[in-house]
């Protein structure tokens, strides 16, 4: 198993390019499901989770042409509706495949996904929603059945704020009979662009980026071409890295409208970030200031750059106060953190990080995709060595992190 060695220390400085991002691009692979005609995309990250839900499009009968980030995905016949345990349980984003079956075959078997190292993750809402829209569904031996001879419009309320639910509905309203309504809708940036991905397609969307989405039905969608939007988490994750080693960092191809929270926050830390055309240019100065952070749903400040910005705050001049209200077991790196010498409390879902002089490298394990970036950054900071264990997370959600940070100068190799 692939481990990470960093050798901390060194001031991050260059320019390197922000990949796709991952929670677009699941989505927007799954979208092919809707249109017998072929889906050109481009920019597609070459991560684990898209090689995973490449294979399970593949072995539903969608054809696959492509190198690179250039993919071409054509759903010219669904021979088999299904997403099997053994493919769910490595990816929940597998779920995605859930609306798109239904509306365009009538018919879906999905394994229900599992509980994650970060928390439970029901998906009640995904069949609430599809059920409010006609389906039939039942749970048998572990899957999700749904059939529908055509799904039909409906006004459906979320009860919470879900990101893949959203994605969910809105793929499988746009073939439904009529008009759908989802309120209390997610509003990020990853649903945006599966909107503008499924209105190039033919869709009827309008209000995506707001709580309240419309969306028409039609009868067919049709081929198009989409560039999926860049990643803002590895854009905030390598401005977390610079900023962490008084770097100077610019980072080509990111959108900072989609990143405001987090860059408000590294500015609040002391560092800089300038929007420099399609470019993020981020510098470290000197001292870490200690920050307060609560994540929330878009546009607040996500969940999935906490752990990043945790690493920063153990460095800080002063107590942090980090907290976590999205998923209820999003501390995992904690633990960790304090084996390479943090000073951090955890009380239920706020974590209090009082900044220590310095950190000294350790071996250390990570437990989730954003844990583990949190670890990379911990490890750039502190004196020595760090050996980080089960990378594999790291590689389902960064394309080429270890060659990205040896670019900009990072003391950092990968061993097998
Ligand atoms: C998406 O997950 C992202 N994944 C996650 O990124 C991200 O952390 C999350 O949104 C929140 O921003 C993808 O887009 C593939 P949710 P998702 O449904 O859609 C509860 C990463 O690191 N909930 O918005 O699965 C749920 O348990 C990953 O890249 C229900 O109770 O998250 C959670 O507490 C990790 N019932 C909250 O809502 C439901 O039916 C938000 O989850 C659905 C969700």
């Amino acid at each position: 198993m692939d481990k990470l060695v960093i050798e901390g220390g060194a001031r991050l400085s260059g320019a390197i390019p922000v990949s796709g991002a991952k929670n677009a691009a699941l989505p927007i692979l799954c979208a092919s499901l809707l249109t017998p005609e072929p889906l050109r995309l481009t920019n597609v990250p070459q991560l684990n989770d898209v090689r995973t839900m490449r294979t399970l499009l593949r072995q539903m009968g969608v054809a696959q042409d492509g190198s690179g980030g250039t993919l071409t995905l054509q759903a010219e016949r669904i021979d088999w509706p299904l997403a099997p345990y053994e493919l769910v349980k490595t990816m929940r984003a597998s779920i995605l495949a859930l609306g798109p079956l239904v509306a365009r075959c009538g018919e879906a078997r999905v394994s229900l996904p599992g509980g994650c190292a970060i928390g439970l993750r029901p998906v009640d809402q995904h069949v609430k929603g599809l059920q409010a829209m006609g389906a039939e569904i039942s749970l048998e031996h572990g899957y999700i059945e749904a059939r529908a001879a055509q799904l039909a419009g409906v006004r459906f309320g979320f009860d919470l704020v879900t990101v893949t639910g959203t994605e969910n509905l809105m793929m499988a309203a746009t073939l439904a009979k009529g008009r759908t309504i989802l309120e209390n809708a997610a509003r990020e940036p990853e649903v945006v662009d599966l909107a503008r991905c499924l209105r190039a397609m033919g869709a009827n969307i309008l209000g995506e980026g707001t709580s309240r989405i419309v969306i028409e039905g039609v009868d067919a969608l049709h081929g198009a071409d989409h560039r999926v939007m860049p990643d803002r988490i590895e854009t905030g994750t390598f401005a977390a890295a610079a900023a962490a080693t008084h770097g100077d960092v610019t980072l080509e191809g990111a959108d900072d409208a989609s990143l405001h929270a987090v860059l408000d926050k590294l500015r609040e830390a002391g560092a800089t970030a300038d929007a420099i055309g399609d470019a993020i240019r981020v510098r470290g100065n000197g001292a870490l200031a200690p920050l307060q952070i609560t994540t929330a749903p878009y546009p607040a400040f996500p969940t999935d750059m906490q752990a990043q910005m945790m690493a920063l705050a153990t460095r800080a001049s002063g107590t942090s106060v980090v907290s976590e209200t999205i998923f209820e077991n999003r501390m995992m790196h904690v633990q960790e953190l304090r084996r390479l010498g943090a000073d951090i409390d955890v009380d239920g879902n706020a974590a209090t990080i009082r900044g220590v002089a310095r950190l000294t490298g350790a071996n250390v394990m990570a437990t989730d995709l954003r844990a583990s970036a949190c670890l990379v950054i911990a490890g750039l900071m502190a004196d020595g060595e760090t050996t980080i264990d089960r990378i594999y997370h790291l590689d389902r959600g960064y394309e080429k992190i270890d060659a990205k940070l040896s670019a900009l100068g990072a003391r950092i190799r990968r061993i097998s």
